[in-house]
């Protein structure tokens, strides 16, 4: 099973993360996943099944029922939950915007999830967004990036998509679970978006991991 590289991208909610993991994948022809799309999708499944979020156990007990796919399909990350496929937009709807950290601060959630992302380093050079990419999943790769802006720019940007998404209470579960939580791994590049054009952003990124080694 060969193994290939992977570009780590974390951040906070609206850092811009996603965009600029996004164009390195257009730029670099790099498989991109969105693991944020997976804890969507296991939230997308408890509030389906009416489940409450906050029992743990009763989430627990869900995940071996379900078969959870993941796959890259036209430069997108698609979950499958048994037959069901659920849309991007069905998974960043409002109600699910506010029960994803509950459900991704559950031990065994992340380490169902965590070992399906590892999983991609066999289809070919990865860049991977999300929260604990550095950190947990590929902690050895030297090529680890955290977006982050300022939490009034982020909550500009969520209210200009139209989403009613709180980010500052969603980071504060992300930053402060005790699994996992929201952390600048350690040799990562710091990159701040918040008076940043995108195509500044992006640019400063490819040149940071050019310096670390990165083979564009
Ligand atoms: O990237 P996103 O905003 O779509 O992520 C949704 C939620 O999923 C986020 O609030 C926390 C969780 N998440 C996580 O805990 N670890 C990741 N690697 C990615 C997302």
């Amino acid at each position: 099973m060969s193994q290939h590289p992977a570009i780590a991208i974390d951040g906070p909610a609206a850092s811009g993360k996603s965009t600029v993991a996004r164009r390195l994948a257009q730029d670099w022809q790099l498989t991109m996943v969105n693991s944020g799309a997976m804890y969507r999708a296991v939230t997308w499944e408890v509030l389906r099944r009416g489940l409450d979020p906050e029992d743990t156990n009763v989430v627990v007990a869900l995940l071996p029922q379900v078969s959870w796919g993941c796959q890259v399909r036209d430069g997108q990350t698609v979950m499958t939950v048994d037959a069901s496929e659920p849309s991007m937009s069905e998974l960043k709807s409002d109600a699910i915007n506010a029960a994803v950290s509950i459900i991704a601060a559950i031990p065994e959630v992340r380490a169902l999830l965590v070992s399906k992302q590892r999983d991609f380093l066999t289809l070919g050079p990865l860049v991977m967004e999300g929260r604990d990419i550095g950190t947990v999943v590929f902690p050895d790769t030297p090529f680890k990036v955290f977006v982050t802006a300022s939490e009034e720019v982020r909550r500009q940007r969520r209210a200009a998509e139209g989403a009613d998404d709180a980010v500052e209470e969603r980071d504060r579960r992300d930053s402060e679970r005790k699994t996992s939580p929201l952390r600048v791994a350690e040799g990562a590049v710091i990159v701040d978006s918040s008076t940043l054009a995108i195509e500044d952003v992006v640019a400063q990124v490819k040149e940071e991991l050019i310096k670390l080694g990165w083979q564009a």
